[in-house]
């Protein structure tokens, strides 16, 4: 498009897939690394170079029509060759239905069709104390984030610069402590990790969202921002608790898909546009990462 034709509308395809690569990638490994939970780690040095974090990506299991249509999985983190180069992705995946069973048991070496990077990811802008709130399998876009915070990494291409925070907290629920996943890598990069649980077996036992309230209450009059991930019901309640507090907070959405790149319309939500009136954004393109308050619960 030439700056005479003015931006292109939104609908306009030259907005959002001319940005993704479709690539054929080999898995390097697959290994479950908690209860239904397993980490697969693919060659893809083109797709990692240029990933933010936040952002998604299409994966599709290669020559095989069932599932036919790909699913979306969180960038969890890029993986950096002898040289410091990008030169694959990680995912965390949870075993829920017909296309995580199947990936479950590919082995290295079999190959995986992608598309990414996909959505706007989480926001650069500097704060004091970053505080991630994830439940159940939402603290997957979270470790490239932290990582990013706390000066361990840069990504995208060109790399962005982003100023380092002071402190970086990870509040992290889940059913039970098999279900912990990535704890160690976490807190390897520096984050400050609070922990809850359903059944009480780790951490404090009850909701995810009594743990913020209390991080919340620990830090009172400190620059902070939130970013949150999981369950619904879960984001809902942290809305709600940051609405309160006047704080801002981005939520990652995992609306189901099936194009991933704004054509289907399967991922639409409701979010509050300037005027009070409510109008359906697609995740995958405008998202996944929204304003919290700008959504319609
Ligand atoms: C932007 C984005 C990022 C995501 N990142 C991750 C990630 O990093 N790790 C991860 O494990 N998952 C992630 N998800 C969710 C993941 O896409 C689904 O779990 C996956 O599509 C399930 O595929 P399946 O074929 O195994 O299950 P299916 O057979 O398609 O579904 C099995 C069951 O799970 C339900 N289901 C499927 N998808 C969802 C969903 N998104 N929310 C609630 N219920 C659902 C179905 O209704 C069905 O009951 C993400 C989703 C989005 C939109
Ligand atoms: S998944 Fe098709 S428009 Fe978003």
């Amino acid at each position: 498009m030439n700056a005479s034709e003015g931006a292109p509308h939104p609908l306009s395809a030259a907005c959002y897939a001319d940005q993704a690569r479709q690539l054929r990638v080999p898995i390097i490994e697959n290994e479950r690394i908690a209860r239904n939970t397993f980490r697969v780690r693919f060659e893809c040095p083109e797709l990692a170079a240029a990933i933010l974090p936040g952002q998604f990506l299409m994966i599709r299991l290669a020559d095989c029509n069932d599932p036919l249509l790909a699913r979306p999985f969180a960038l969890y983190d890029t993986v950096l060759d002898a040289t410091n180069s990008p030169s694959g992705v990680d995912v965390v995946y949870l075993e829920v239905g017909k296309m995580t069973h199947k990936l479950s048991e590919y082995q290295a070496g079999e190959i995986l069709d992608v598309w990414g990077p996909l959505g706007n990811g989480f926001s650069p802008q500097p704060v004091e104390h970053l505080i991630l709130v994830a439940g159940g399998i939402g603290q997957t876009p979270f470790l490239a984030l932290a990582r990013e915070f706390l000066g361990g990494r840069q990504y995208g291409n060109p790399a962005r610069r982003v100023t380092p925070a002071r402190k970086v907290t990870l509040c992290y629920g889940v059913r039970s402590a098999e279900f912990l996943a990535g704890v160690e890598e976490f807190r390897a990069c520096g984050v400050n990790l609070q922990i809850a649980s359903d059944d009480g077996s780790v951490g404090h036992h009850g909701f995810v969202t009594e743990v913020l309230e209390q991080v919340l209450a620990d830090s009172p009059g400190t620059d902070r921002r939130i970013a949150c991930c999981g369950p619904e019901k879960m984001m809902e309640a942290v809305a709600h608790i940051v609405q309160r507090s006047a704080l801002p907070c981005e939520v990652s959405l995992e609306t189901p898909m099936a194009c991933g790149i704004g054509i289907c319309f399967s991922c639409v939500v409701k979010v509050l546009q300037p005027d009070g009136q409510w109008d359906y954004k697609r995740t995958c393109v405008e998202g996944p990462v929204f304003d919290a308050t700008k959504i319609v619960w």
